[in-house]
Order: C-alpha cells, then sequence, then structure tokens
C-alpha cells in the first residue's frame, strides 16, 4: 500500500502527519511512503530524515497525491492558492486519516464524498480506553492547556510565583481554569508548577478530584442537571444552571490576575461563559486566555486569533495553539495516526483491513461509498 504524506498548507500551521520515527515504523510493516518535500520543514524534521526512515520524498503534492492510496493528513483537506482544492489531487476510492474536525468543514467533507474517499477523522474515534493512544484531540489538548498557561505567565504584568526579596514579597498571582478536561488539566498543572495559586471548575462534578490531584482548588456550582454526557464530553447547560454558572464566574473572576477558558460541549464548540459584565468587573492588568478559540470561543469580547484590551483587561484568544510546540505536536500525532494504522493492518496480506465491526473504525468514518455516514456532521449538513 502506498501513503502519501503532503504538506500542510493551512495557514500558520507548522505540524506534519508524519515524523519520521513514526515513518519508519510504517516501512516497518511493509507500507511505501511518500513525503512532500519539505512537508517537515516546519517542525524541524528534514527530509533526510525520511528518506533515513525509507520514505520516498517527492517534490510536489500533484505527484504525491496522484500516486496514493492512503493519504495521511493533519487538517481537513481545502482550497489550494492555485485554486485547485486538495480533495481533487487525491485519487476517488483513496483512504484518508486526519483530524478532520467534520462538523467545523462540511464544504471538505462534501468534497471527500463525491470524490468518493474513505474518510476517518481522528477527533471523531470513540473515547474508550483500547482509542486512547489514538485520540488525537488528548495529545493536542494537552499542549494547549500547556502552551494557554505559559501564555497567561507572559502576559499578566505580574509574576506567577511568590517571591520574598529584599525589596519586600510579592504574592502568588491567581489563576482561575475554566473547564477542566485535557487542555484545562494541564494548564492547572503548568500554571502550579510555575508557582501560582490555582483554582479551577467544571460542569462534570466527577473532576473536582482530577483537579486536587494536579494542584488546583476545586470550584464547584450544584448544578439543577447532570452536565455530563457520553464519550466523557460535557452537555449542554440548563439555562436555570447557565445563570447558576455566571452567578459563581462574576464573583471569582473578579478576584483572579488570569482566567484560562477551555470549555467545550462535545469536544467541539465553545460555550460563551465570560461577558462583557464579567469581563469590566475584573481587576486591572487581568488577563483572559481563551483557549476555546478553535471552538468560536469561551468570551463573548474574543477577536479569534487576536489579542483585546477591555477596560485593562486583556483577552488572548489564540487559534491552532499546536502549531506553536510543532516537533512534539507532530510527533504525538504521528503516533496516534500510527496506532490506528497498526490496529487496522492485517500482516499477512498486507493491506488496510477495513473493519466495519470495529467500533472505532466504525466511530470515526466521516465518509464511504460516495456518502457521509458520519451521524453527526449528516446533522450539521441538513442544517
Ligand atoms: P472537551 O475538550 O470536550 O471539553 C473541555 C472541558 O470543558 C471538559 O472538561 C468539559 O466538561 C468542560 N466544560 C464544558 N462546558 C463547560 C462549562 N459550561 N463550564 C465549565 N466547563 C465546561 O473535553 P476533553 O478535554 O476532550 O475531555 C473530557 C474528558 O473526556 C476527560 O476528562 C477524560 O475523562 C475523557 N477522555 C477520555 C478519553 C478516552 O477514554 N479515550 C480521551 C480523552 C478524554
Amino acid at each position: 500500500m502506498k501513503i502519501a504524506v503532503p504538506r500542510e498548507i493551512r495557514a500558520n500551521e507548522t505540524r506534519v502527519a508524519l515524523d519520521p520515527e513514526s515513518c519508519k515504523k510504517l516501512v516497518a510493516l511493509g507500507i511505501e511512503v511518500a513525503v512532500e518535500a519539505r512537508a517537515g520543514v516546519a517542525a524541524h524534521f528534514l527530509d533526510q530524515a525520511y528518506r533515513d526512515a525509507g520514505a520516498t520524498v517527492v517534490p510536489d503534492a500533484n505527484s504525491l497525491l496522484g500516486g496514493a492510496e492512503f493519504v495521511l493528513k493533519v487538517n481537513a483537506p481545502q482550497a489550494r492558492p492555485d485554486g485547485t482544492h486538495e480533495v481533487d489531487l487525491i485519487p476517488s476510492g483513496a483512504l484518508l486519516l486526519a483530524s478532520l474536525f467534520p462538523t467545523r468543514n462540511l464544504d471538505a467533507v462534501q468534497r471527500m464524498a463525491a470524490r468518493n474517499l474513505t474518510t476517518f477523522s481522528t477527533d471523531c474515534i470513540p473515547r474508550t480506553t483500547r482509542a486512547q493512544s489514538m485520540d488525537t484531540l488528548s495529545s493536542q489538548a494537552n499542549i494547549v492547556g500547556y502552551k494557554g498557561a505559559l501564555l497567561g505567565a507572559l502576559e499578566l504584568p505580574k509574576y506567577y510565583p511568590m517571591f520574598m526579596t529584599a525589596a519586600g514579597t510579592t504574592l502568588p498571582a491567581k489563576v482561575f481554569v475554566l473547564g477542566a478536561g485535557v487542555a484545562g488539566l494541564q494548564a492547572i498543572a503548568t500554571a502550579k508548577r510555575l508557582g501560582a495559586s490555582v483554582t479551577a471548575t467544571d460542569v462534570r462534578p466527577e473532576v473536582k478530584e482530577q483537579i486536587e490531584s494536579v494542584g488546583g482548588k476545586y470550584i464547584g456550582v450544584e448544578l439543577k442537571q447532570a452536565a455530563s454526557a457520553s464519550g466523557g464530553y460535557a452537555a449542554e447547560l440548563s439555562a436555570e444552571d447557565k445563570a447558576l454558572q455566571a452567578k459563581m464566574l462574576a464573583d471569582h473572576c473578579a478576584q483572579v490576575d488570569v482566567v484560562i477558558t477551555t470549555a467545550l460541549i462535545g469536544g467541539v464548540f465553545a460555550p460563551k461563559l465570560l461577558d462583557e459584565a464579567i469581563v469590566k468587573s475584573m481587576k486591572p492588568g487581568a488577563v483572559i486566555i481563551d483557549l476555546g478559540a478553535d471552538g468560536g470561543g469561551n468570551c463573548t469580547l474574543s477577536k479569534l486569533g487576536e489579542t483585546v484590551v477591555v477596560d485593562g483587561v486583556k483577552i488572548v484568544a489564540p487559534l491552532n495553539l499546536p502549531a506553536t510546540v510543532p516537533t512534539h505536536a507532530s510527533m504525538l500525532f504521528s503516533r496516534n495516526l500510527l496506532n490506528f494504522m497498526t490496529a487496522f493492518w492485517d500482516k499477512e496480506a498486507k493491506r488496510f483491513n477495513l473493519d466495519w465491526a470495529d467500533d472505532i473504525l466504525k466511530g470515526c468514518a466521516v465518509t464511504h461509498e460516495g456518502k457521509v455516514v458520519h451521524g453527526p456532521t449528516l446533522k450539521a449538513l441538513q442544517g
């Protein structure tokens, strides 16, 4: 089988879907791997490293994708600067594995179905123990949380840690993390390691112990309805519970120096949790790091991909933070893809086994035989 790894063309993308280490493991399975020239350069993986790993380096996307049976990508295919679309370069009937975020990329999904591609999205992989090693949402969210905590430290006009100096003592910064999933827990742990005093909240009450285990203090709200949905995701709050949470947020945000928001519903869209009144109640010099930006933002005043200052409060809403840590982001992403490929690789027949009885394969399939087969994406397409 021939696997193709193109260079990502999304603006400001620095990651690559396959690093040389995972490439070598695919080649050892008897798979032919071709990589577009300079595909890994922004993540500091040079073409020679891929050649050393047993891959062929192909000069351009047209010739690379034209011969592909299976494409590995980071992002959903998109329009190219020359006006063509990445999907149209992939042979009809080929397979593709990427983090497609299909409900956010409906145009690409429809094109892939029309092109008769069989596609799988790593962000739709069911959250089972067996699937953990393939879960790009987790591997990349960990980076988001880490980098978000660092951004808070950089933007705050104060120290994070307490310092006792000859000139006097500075108190530790108060950091509040909103949403304690994978990104939130890493943000808590990183801010704590840097010496901040950290509080955190979530709508899933089961995370209290996890918050405490990484050094945070849990601040809960007694919700009237359970907010835990299947697969570890959160459900949207009822209007009554939203009001209860809003009151807690208004009280607590006014007391802290940094608010780091990571809340997502269903792993995809960001609920609006911080409004103008909350922002205006915060201390001058306070910082909001809106890590929900890729899902639309958790703060109503966020400008996605930008930094704004409102009444002395700095609101930073970075997009695609994993791309700011490209070497490790690509390495972990690659291992996720490698684990997926290995799980369905038939060693004897030397082919990818389309085992539709498998919950992982079935759960993350987006298009097959000319149709969209992913339930939430079909729903989004129907409006
Ligand atoms: P996520 O990225 O979907 O959401 C981030 C966090 O925001 C979640 O903790 C969610 O409860 C929280 N949230 C949503 N609405 C909120 C609101 N209004 N206020 C405050 N917080 C809000 O979640 P993530 O990080 O992808 O995973 C959540 C959980 O799923 C993890 O803690 C883990 O237990 C589980 N998980 C399981 C995996 C597996 O078994 N393969 C893989 C990854 C995660």
